[in-house]
């Protein structure tokens, strides 16, 4: 394959997108969407994500130390692109309907509509050119109770239909591929025809 460069000016960087739970000084909830988004592990599982500029969501992450991070699905993008493209300091985001309850381990907005939530606390800040990078430990995690059965090992992705951010659209996921370690059901050591697109049935 011959390569060309491009400017690191945008990247291609398609993930679940999640919307970022905060509650304002007075108590009432904002959420936005955040995309600059990943997860690490030390010991327990952490959030990592960048907020740019001056946000209210940031605001009042520097001040409370703590956030919810609800998955968007496919039947909420709408709801979650209403949020990310308002500002709670020009008006209060109440314009369309939803429901939250406050977490159960942090006082942080739940998104009822979201499938899979995390309640995160605030570990370290780091304060970058104008952003600030959050890393944050994963109190706990609640999701949608019809899925209480579901192996948590080898999660079906499709259940949780997430959208997918590949900037600035929103796509949804397609068909599984196969597991971890299944590369010696597709692959030959004498062949460099990669049979990576043959789709498995569940
Ligand atoms: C799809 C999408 C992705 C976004 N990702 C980020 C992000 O990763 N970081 C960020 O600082 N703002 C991001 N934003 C912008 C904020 O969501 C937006 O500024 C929002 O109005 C902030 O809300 P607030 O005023 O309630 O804090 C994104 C917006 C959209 C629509």
């Amino acid at each position: 394959m011959t390569k060309i460069d491009i400017k690191p000016d945008f990247v291609f960087s398609p993930q679940p997108m999640y919307i970022i739970g905060t509650k304002n000084e007075d108590e009432i909830p904002n959420f936005c969407i955040i995309t600059w988004i990943g997860f690490s592990f030390d010991k327990t599982p952490h959030l990592m994500m960048t907020i740019g500029g001056n946000k209210q969501t940031k605001a009042n992450i520097l001040r409370d130390r703590m956030f919810s991070a609800n998955l968007i699905s496919e039947d909420i993008i709408w709801l979650a692109d209403y949020f990310g493209t308002t500002k709670a300091e020009e008006k209060l985001k109440n314009e369309i309907p939803y429901d939250y309850q406050w977490g159960n381990y942090l006082k942080v907005p739940i998104l009822e509509q979201s499938n899979w939530v995390y309640e995160c606390e605030v570990t370290k800040i780091i304060e970058l050119d104008g952003s600030h990078l959050f890393l944050a430990d994963i109190k706990n995690i609640q999701i949608d109770k019809k899925f209480e059965d579901i192996d948590l090992e080898m999660i079906d992705l499709k259940m949780l239909t997430p959208a997918i951010y590949a900037p600035y659209n929103y796509f949804k996921i397609g068909d599984r591929i196969g597991e971890c370690g299944d590369w010696k059901n597709h692959l030959r050591k004498d062949n460099r025809k990669y049979d990576v697109v043959k789709v498995s049935a569940k």
